[in-house]
């Protein structure tokens, strides 16, 4: 067997190559070309959002909604995540304070913010973990309460619903992954998205120095350009997109039905529906998870440890907040093989092979 963790999605070569062809005869690489522009509009269309701006990465992304929003101080945030969800924090000067999760759906419990945290704290980084929407009407109730500013690390939250909405649709700005292994991707890139016009607007100088019309650099800003290149793959993607997220969703459900009762699967939100983004599985103590992926590697099948350390953990990030549930989620969870070349047949021998090593273990 051969089971990659992922493997990055390829869109029609031909198209690709259609979009490249237009690129050399423009001659236009990046400073918001035709791509980038297609890109945002359809992106815009199919997200139903309304201000979306594309940028260089998710990390960097992450980065200029905290500073057009102009959060300061600590931000309220789960050690349930990767590295960038804290890591941007501290490269902006900002302090992570975290919060425990829920162990059923791994994302931010609000519920167990305390009134101290909340007076301290200008914001709350949710992270829409796995691409499962947080509880995001209870986030918002508190954050309303407290005049807390909301941000969504929407990293994996690509074509995920609330209700009739786009998960992006929630939080004062929500910020997209469009790296390769992302269920949409555009080689590297990422997306801001921002409730309101004004903040939309001073980011899109941000991205570019901060430069106004008058190339005149009104704020402080970086180059987070996505360069006409990527924004094609993106559109070359996006084209295929349907079929992806059919298939993918198809390989999770067939996952879930065979796993159901065997590990532990993630709970997802009552209003959404998975969007076939990764298949995280608990597995009963961290010493089983080594058994279980070693032997599964053995056999071909690649696991990752995703998310592991809890970020709460990591010494470089601060340690604020004590985190005890995400601490033992991270030591248990696996991400099984997920990407959009893997067959029905490749899920259930998957499965086979991982009953048959939990079986072995009970003996
Ligand atoms: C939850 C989360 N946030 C942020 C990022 C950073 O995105 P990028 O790799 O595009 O910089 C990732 C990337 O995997 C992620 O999983």
């Amino acid at each position: 067997m051969n089971y990659p963790i992922n493997k990055p999605f390829l869109p029609n070569f031909a198209a690709y190559q259609a979009q490249l062809e237009s690129i050399y005869q423009r001659n236009w690489l990046t400073n918001n070309g035709p791509c980038v522009q297609a890109l945002e509009q359809q992106l815009t269309d199919y997200l139903g959002v309304e201000y979306l701006l594309l940028v260089s990465n998710g990390t960097v992304a992450l980065q200029l909604a905290y500073a057009a929003l102009g959060i300061q101080g600590a931000v309220l945030t789960t050690p349930f995540s990767f590295a960038a969800t804290a890591s941007t924090l501290c490269w902006e000067k900002l302090t992570p304070q975290f919060i425990d999760i829920d162990a059923s759906t791994y994302n931010l419990d609000v519920s167990l913010i305390t009134a101290e945290q909340a007076a301290k704290a200008s914001a709350i980084l949710g992270v829409h973990v796995f691409g499962n929407p947080c509880d995001v009407a209870a986030i918002d109730e508190f954050a309303k309460q407290n005049q807390l500013k909301v941000i969504y690390d929407a990293a994996h939250a690509f074509a995920s619903p609330v209700g009739d909405k786009s998960a992006l649709c929630f939080g004062d700005a929500a910020t997209l992954s469009l790296h390769a292994t992302k269920l949409f991707h555009s080689i590297e890139g990422g997306a801001i998205i921002f409730k309101d016009k004004a903040t939309y607007l001073k980011a899109k100088q941000m991205v570019n120095f901060g430069f106004d019309a008058e190339q005149f650099p009104e704020y402080v800003g970086i180059n987070a350009k996505m360069s006409e290149m990527h924004a094609a793959m993106g559109l070359c993607v996006l084209n295929e997109f349907e079929q992806v997220l059919t298939h993918r969703q198809t390989l999770v459900q067939e996952y879930q039905r065979l796993l159901s009762g065997v590990v532990q699967l993630q709970q997802w939100h009552a209003d959404g529906m998975n969007n076939g983004a990764y298949m995280p599985v608990v597995l009963p103590s961290e010493m089983e998870l080594q058994r279980v992926s070693a032997a599964l590697l053995e056999q071909g099948i690649q696991t990752r440890r995703y998310f592991y350390p809890s970020l709460s953990q990591v010494p470089a990030y601060g340690q604020r907040g004590a985190t005890p549930i995400a601490n033992d989620i991270s030591a248990r969870i696996v991400c099984l093989p997920l990407y959009t070349d893997l067959t029905l047949d490749g899920v259930r021998e998957i499965c086979d092979a991982l009953t048959t090593i939990l079986a072995e273990g009970q003996r």
